[in-house]
């Protein structure tokens, strides 16, 4: 394959020819030097002019940011690069002169990077932040099928509101009502009772009306479930598939970490096993730090920070009231009020990453408690199936992808860490 600035280590002392872009570029009098960006990496490029043509040494020195070209030169190992390299250039080839670019290293309003997000993505950070992105989802296709798990891809067009019916977004199917998948679970547990251990990863929606600095319209889950795990071993596996992906960005992605000064150290203590606390004695505790929470309450942005902070790693609460919690979550054997539940609590203020349980096996409270949510048992009737035939203890969890690389990547809010965002007052680009 012909070089690129990921492969160019390939390449040393060698005449190499590549198609990129000018990110930035400063000269003085006799040397240019060109900030390239091909896509797969960030390198400089030092045009000398007593080495190269006339034309070549103007061009390089006068080519607005973001035109394309063909550089073609020697590929010099350089300690002090980021990349680990330096081109010599011998010749470019000029393929596009960009206009006046709306993006100019000085600083820009969040709204109108947000306006140029088709830009905006070529630029170091955000390449950082979706080169992380690649890696979780990477990682979670190699973790997954290291375990045995098959991939399922449920629907995205149902009839159903796993999640519940406020945040549904609605849309028309023929003559149907239907709604844009807000989880694929129902779904994955069917395919878990087909091939016992399953995990999904797509699109999914909520029509949140929440302005936060965690929250997408669309947002992208990875759902696995599995039959014949319980509450417990489906803890293990969250902590194991958390620590996998967390190592995988370290090993993987030290340049991405670098660009975005990210404290590795951090990520160097996401290690299973994870602490875990239940919601009652979080509840208690928070009461001793003085927050306003009566048993029953579900938690907030705020109390989720304090529990986190006071763990170095990520912490599991567990063990939620029943009434705040979805239909399909089984009931604590030893506490009927409570469900065999837990979320998984990122450190440093990201919030819940992920959201799972021990999932209702018995037909005749499944049956019960859809009734007391108003959901018709025939839309639902597949789903009751499940415990008809060959019901069986099965577990599950989702992990919000976009959270997830918020965290990894140490970037404040979620909109930065999917290519396209679809926010509450934002559908363009
Ligand atoms: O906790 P949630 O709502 O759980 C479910 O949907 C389950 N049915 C998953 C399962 O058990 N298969 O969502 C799971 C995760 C959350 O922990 C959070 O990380 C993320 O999805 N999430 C969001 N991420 C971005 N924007 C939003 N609006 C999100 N809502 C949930
Ligand atoms: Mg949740």
């Amino acid at each position: 394959m012909k070089p690129t600035i990921s492969t160019i280590g390939r390449f040393v002392d060698q005449e190499v020819t590549i198609g990129a872009w000018i990110a930035n570029k400063r000269s003085s009098g006799k040397i240019a030097f060109l900030q390239l960006r091909d896509g797969t990496g960030f390198i400089q490029g030092v045009v000398v002019k007593s080495a190269v043509d006339e034309s070549t040494f103007e061009q390089a020195k006068s080519l607005p940011q973001e035109s394309a070209l063909y550089v073609t030169g020697t590929v010099q190992a350089d300690d002090r690069a980021p990349s680990g390299y330096e081109i010599t250039v011998t010749g470019l080839k000029v393929l596009h002169k960009a206009k006046d670019y709306p993006i100019t290293p000085k600083e820009h309003g969040t709204e109108f990077l947000m306006d140029h997000r088709h830009l905006w993505i070529r630029q170091p950070r955000q390449h950082a932040i979706l080169t992380i992105r690649h890696e979780v989802i990477r990682a979670t296709y190699e973790f997954f099928h290291q375990e045995g798990f098959t991939k399922v891809d449920p629907p995205i067009l149902t009839g159903s509101s796993p999640e519940g019916t406020t945040n549904l977004f609605h849309t028309q199917y023929f003559d149907e009502d239907a709604y844009l998948s807000q989880s694929g679970q129902l779904y994955m547990e069917a395919a878990a009772l087909a091939f016992n251990r399953v995990f999904s990863f797509g699109p999914t929606f909520r029509a949140e009306k929440s302005k936060t600095r965690r929250h997408l319209i669309e947002f992208w889950m990875i759902e696995p479930e599995m039959a014949f795990v319980e509450h417990e071993e489906n803890l293990q596996i969250q902590e194991q598939y958390v620590t996998y992906i967390a190592e995988s960005v370290l090993r993987n992605c030290p340049q991405a970490l670098a660009a975005l000064e990210r404290d590795t150290s951090k990520l160097e203590n996401i290690q299973a096993p994870f602490p875990r606390i239940t919601y009652t004695d979080a509840v208690a505790w928070l009461q001793e730090q003085g927050f306003d929470v009566t048993w029953g309450d579900d938690f907030g942005s705020p109390e989720e920070t304090a529990i986190a902070e006071h763990y170095s790693k990520p912490v599991f609460i567990t063990h939620y009231p029943k009434a705040i919690k979805p239909f399909y979550m089984e009931p604590d054997p030893e506490n009927d009020e409570v469900v065999l539940c837990a979320d998984l609590i990122a450190p440093e203020g990201y919030g819940e990453v992920i959201g799972g349980s021990q999932r209702i096996a018995d037909e005749s409270l499944l049956e019960a408690n859809l009734e007391k949510e108003g959901l018709s048992s025939e839309a639902y009737a597949w789903y009751l199936d499940l415990r008809r035939y060959g019901s069986v203890p099965h577990s599950g969890f989702g992990l919000g992808l976009e959270r997830t690389i918020a965290w990894l990547s140490g970037t404040e809010h979620v909109r930065e860490t999917i290519p396209f965002p679809r926010l509450l007052n934002r559908l363009y680009p």
